[in-house]
């Protein structure tokens, strides 16, 4: 019988998608024995997994709940095969994305501010920020207090899963799109990531969401940010590292970019960090993927899986074929 083994910290309600025929053995993060198993469900945290690995024998695959799965092939080795959750973040990483955006156009973290100072006046400041922002010194009446997504142009850097659904989420605001990936394809039309520069200037918005990997760490520096338009958003829903933070730290306090980040490189940001003290910039703390329906999204999208192992028919989101 095939030894399945999960976070002892799942509702066991979640397992009972989980197909016959196979023995299923809770792993604590304090488990203090070795234990026998062929397939591992990893704890979403990987700190929390990293510590059951080393207790871990035969593992042959390994179904994580989560998109991203940068930590487990150095965990694992490459004689594990490794297949991720694609699809289960998708709506919440997505709605997120479109909430980030719509907050960060229409100013919500400067007007909760506000709010809090209790001082209806400082609503003019709004003003004051755009034009700082985006160099537009027009004498607007009345003066601008709020910006608009719709017509806007948005690059959205990652064409996969979650960028497809952010693409579905953006249709209502009749934004125009472009879309880059690894590699460039027609119908959509995607760009190849080697456009990227030629891309930023174009862009009102710039959406991340993409893997981090050994080509896209560091993707955005400087250079990016200086080749982006004056005031446009940097939406990061993908991974700190993606954007090298102190080209990001200097681009929000030169008032070059805005910033929507829910991921930062270091992870968890450091009090103190200045990161954290930078002006128009939203931090979210890695909560985009998460909802009450992420769950069971992923534990079903685990159970597939484990179908198709079981009947020796070809894996869905391989991310590594173990050899
Ligand atoms: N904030 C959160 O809580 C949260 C939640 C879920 C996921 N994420 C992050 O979002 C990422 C994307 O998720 P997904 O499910 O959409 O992944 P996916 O379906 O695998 O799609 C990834 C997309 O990124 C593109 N890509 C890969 N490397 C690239 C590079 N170096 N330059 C440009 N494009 C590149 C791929 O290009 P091709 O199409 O050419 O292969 C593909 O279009 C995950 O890896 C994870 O890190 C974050």
């Amino acid at each position: 019988m095939l030894r399945v083994g999960y976070p002892s910290v799942l509702d066991q309600k979640l397992l009972s998608v989980m197909p016959e025929g196979i023995e299923l053995i809770p792993l604590g993060d304090g488990l203090e024995h070795n234990a026998e198993i062929d397939v591992w469900i990893p704890d979403p945290y990987p700190t929390r997994a990293m510590r059951v690995w080393p207790h871990l024998r035969g593992v042959r695959l390994v179904l994580s709940l989560m998109a991203g799965t940068e930590w487990i092939p150095g965990t694992v080795g490459p004689h594990v095969t490794i297949c991720n959750a694609r699809g289960a973040h998708n709506i919440s990483t997505a709605e997120w994305t479109i909430s980030a955006i719509l907050a960060m156009l229409k100013h919500l973290p400067t007007y909760v501010d506000i709010q809090r100072s209790g001082d209806w006046r400082r609503r003019s400041e709004v003003t004051r920020v755009y034009e700082q922002l985006t160099h537009d010194l027009r004498q607007l009446h009345p003066p601008v207090k709020l910006e608009e997504l719709t017509n806007k142009t948005v690059l959205l850097v990652g064409y996969g899963s979650i960028g497809k659904d952010i693409e579905r989420m953006l249709e209502p605001f009749r934004v125009e799109l472009i879309r880059v990936a690894r590699s460039a394809r027609t119908e959509p039309r995607v760009h190849a990531v080697t456009e990227l520069d030629s891309l930023l200037p174009q862009a009102d918005v710039v959406v991340l969401i993409l893997p981090l990997t050994a080509e896209s760490h560091g993707l955005i520096g400087a250079r990016q940010i200086d080749l982006m338009r004056q005031g446009a958003l940097l939406v990061n829903a993908a991974r700190g590292g993606i954007v090298q933070t102190d080209a990001l730290v200097e681009g929000l306090n030169a008032n070059k970019i805005r910033a929507a980040v829910d991921v930062t490189d270091p992870e968890p940001l450091p009090t103190g960090h200045p990161l954290w003290k930078c002006p128009n910039l939203l931090i979210t703390p890695h909560v985009g993927g998460s909802s009450p329906q992420f769950g069971p999204r992923s534990l079903k999208i685990a159970a597939d899986e484990l179908q198709r192992y079981m009947k020796g028919e070809p894996l869905k989101n391989v991310v590594q074929a173990g050899v």
